[in-house]
């Protein structure tokens, strides 16, 4: 991936902030995912007053990505800060949200996360879920 690639992936997700719905929390969050056709689909955080149903923006991304045939994502970039603010400080995805990605991607993966509107750091999935689950791991009961 280029580095224009990875500038282009974070602004995407700096973007999606905007469409955040988080009345409860007040965190915006946005977050894009780049598919093997290179195409780049988009997420936000979405909360619900049944506090347990809301959904990062990371899965709102994957899964958008998935609606589209896109089942092999290559990166992924997030940005979070205060609602209405610009971006802060580092938003690495949540436990749930590293399993969502590691069903769609290997673990070489690459997370983007914005620091502020114009800085991010660079990790991969594999260094923020080690020794996952997947679906290697359930080959042989599909095999019986
Ligand atoms: N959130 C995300 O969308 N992604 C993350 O990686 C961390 C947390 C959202 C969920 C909730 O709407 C708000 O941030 C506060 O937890």
């Amino acid at each position: 991936m280029t580095r224009q690639e990875k500038e282009r992936l974070v602004q995407a997700a700096r973007e999606a902030r905007s469409r955040c719905y988080a009345p409860y929390s007040h965190f915006a969050v946005g977050a894009a995912v780049q598919g093997e056709s290179g195409n780049i689909y988009t997420g936000c955080n979405i909360e619900c007053a049944s506090f347990s149903a809301t959904c990062c923006a990371e899965r709102v991304a994957v899964y958008h990505a998935v609606m589209a045939g896109e089942k092999c994502l290559s990166a992924v970039a997030v940005a979070g800060g205060a609602q209405g603010d610009p971006v802060r400080g580092r938003t690495a995805p949540c436990g749930i949200c590293r399993q969502v990605l590691s069903e769609f991607a290997a673990s070489d993966m690459t997370v983007l996360m914005a620091v502020s509107e114009d800085a991010y750091e660079e990790v991969s999935l594999g260094s923020l879920l080690p020794m996952s689950f997947g679906p290697k791991d359930l080959q042989d009961t599909n095999d019986m």
